[in-house]
């Protein structure tokens, strides 16, 4: 099975933890459009669906969903997005797409954050795959230099954010500590988010591999 596949079979797989009736939290990302289309071909009953981005928002109205804005609601029940790595504590990158600030506002008032990734993205250390940071334009080559001081190279994505901000990508970093490196970068001014989610990590992870999808609960 290739990557798509495995891809389309985790966005599936999502469908069991979406409660008819709440309102759903959608994220970005190619595994992420695959779960729209399988939920819009499902039929199962979803009031309303808050997004994480542009482009999910615009997928989620042309196949006939309800989209709220997030000052439209009280919370999220579950929210399903993808990962650009995750590690065995359900810790991750995200933001390979560009919509981590978003991401992270959704996932923060979900109940239940349900990550649905390929087998790729398990990893035993976080790192590998460029750590995305959102940054005010004006602040870019400040930004840059403190985070050379983590020992990553950080390079400008071609690339502007739903936000009107830019990216640097954290090349070289092995991230042993996720958390502590979340807090120290969100300390950073210029950066309005960093793509690690260890504050608020997965609940569950649904991982797509040749065996099938395998189903993992943060204990
Ligand atoms: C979007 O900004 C990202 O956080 C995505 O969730 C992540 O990049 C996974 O994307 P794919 O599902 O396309 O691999």
């Amino acid at each position: 099975m290739d990557q798509n596949e495995l891809k389309k079979l985790v966005a599936k797989a999502a469908l069991a933890d979406v409660r008819p009736g709440e309102i759903l939290g959608v994220g970005t990302g190619s595994t992420v459009d695959f779960f729209i289309d399988a939920l819009a071909q499902s039929g199962l009953s979803v009031p309303a669906c808050v997004s994480s981005s542009v482009r999910s928002t615009r997928r989620l109205e042309q196949l006939g969903f309800r989209v709220l804005e997030m000052n439209e609601v009280d919370g999220i029940g579950v929210y399903v997005d993808g990962a650009d790595e995750i590690d065995a504590g359900f810790n991750m990158i995200k933001g390979g797409g560009g919509a981590l600030t978003r991401e992270k506002i959704v996932a923060s008032v979900a109940r239940k954050f349900v990550c649905i990734a390929d087998a790729s993205k398990k990893v035993p250390v976080l790192g590998k795959f460029p750590l995305p940071v959102e940054v005010i334009p004006m602040a870019l080559r400040a930004v840059a230099a403190r985070l050379r001081e983590f020992g990553g190279n950080p390079v400008e994505r071609d690339f502007t954010t739903d936000n009107g901000n830019r990216i640097l990508d954290v090349h070289g970093l092995s991230i042993e500590e996720p958390a502590a490196l979340e807090a120290a970068i969100n300390q950073i001014p210029g950066v309005v988010s960093v793509g690690l989610f260890a504050a608020r990590g997965a609940d569950v992870l649904l991982l797509g591999t040749a065996e099938g999808v395998k189903r993992f609960e943060r204990r």
